[in-house]
């Protein structure tokens, strides 16, 4: 027998009335906030929830208040049937897969979240209002579903990073847990955005990964050592266009300098052809 896939919610109302009748019978409630075209990376993030709570909610929407005007919004892919199916196996109570009226049933909202400083630096900075975009929905998405704890990848640094803020600032009562990047055999780190590269782009965006590796390679002989090593890997290889390449103290997600020592996190983000891959690791600099 074919596994069954998850019921889907698709108002704000319907999702409210099944979690509160979870709540009352005692059972715990875990978030997992995604834009569907799921991969190996969102379902161990789902695999994760269901092990620290009794509840899994995984959130599909594409949400168009954080991509800008130029970004890829209207091909980003789209298939909750394939959502579904792919989620099929594992636990999953209900998909909430609200419509953009559902969420922003006033057209463009008047209030949002906004990110802060390190919400204008690195893919900020290259996405004016994407962070404050993210917030906003995912302050509504815990504020609609109420959950215990809410599932991130470690893959999204500096999502995750502001998100882990936006619950502390605002006392949000949501534990946020973090699940680590996952990878494909070459070292790729998954992505929906993945699918936009042809095969040529993809060999080349190997060069990403490896990138991170080089740098982890040259931490013990500095920071100067590490972005040269990352610049290097990464001017090999044409067709990769670089944005940023950046190493940042994990507890401010700003800037380190030269005498910084310890655990920062290397960051890359690169164009390969049309398409816009981050990617992380953390380094330990001497
Ligand atoms: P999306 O890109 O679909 O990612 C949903 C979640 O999956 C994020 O927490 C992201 O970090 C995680 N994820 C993606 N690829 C991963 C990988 N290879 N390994 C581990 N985790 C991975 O991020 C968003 O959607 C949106 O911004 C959202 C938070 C849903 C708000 O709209």
């Amino acid at each position: 027998m074919s596994p069954t896939p998850p019921p889907v919610e698709t108002t704000i109302a319907g999702l409210r009335a099944r979690l509160d009748a979870e709540r009352a019978a005692g059972r715990s409630i875990a978030l997992v906030p995604t834009m569907g075209s799921l991969h190996e990376g969102h379902l161990a993030l789902v695999g994760r929830a269901r092990e620290i709570a009794d509840v899994v909610v995984v959130s599909i929407f594409v949400n168009p208040l954080q991509f800008g005007p130029t970004e890829d919004f209207d091909r980003y892919p789209r298939d909750l049937d394939r959502d579904r199916a792919a989620l099929a196996d594992h636990a999953v109570a209900v998909v909430f897969a609200p419509t953009a009226a559902e969420m922003y049933p006033t057209g463009p909202v008047q209030t949002r979240v906004t990110a802060g400083q390190v919400g204008g630096t690195l893919d900020g900075r290259s996405r004016p209002g994407h962070f404050d975009g993210m917030l906003t929905v995912v302050a509504k998405l815990l504020l609609i579903a109420g959950p215990h704890v809410a599932v991130f990848g470690q893959k999204d640094a500096q999502q995750l990073f502001l998100v882990q803020r936006m619950v502390r600032d605002l006392d949000v009562p949501t534990r946020i847990e973090v699940v680590d990047t996952v990878r494909a055999d070459d070292g790729l780190a998954l992505s929906s955005r993945n699918a936009f590269l042809d095969e040529r782009q993809r060999r080349a965006a190997r060069t990403i990964p490896a990138a991170l590796e080089a740098a982890q390679s040259a931490a013990d002989r500095g920071l100067d050592a590490v972005v040269a090593a990352a610049q290097s890997v990464l001017s090999g290889e044409p067709e990769v266009e670089l944005d940023y390449f950046a190493v940042v103290d994990p507890t401010t997600f700003l800037p380190v300098g030269d005498e910084y020592r310890g655990l920062a996190r290397a960051l890359v983000a690169a164009r390969v052809g049309p398409t816009r891959l981050i990617d992380n690791e953390l380094i330990a600099l001497h």
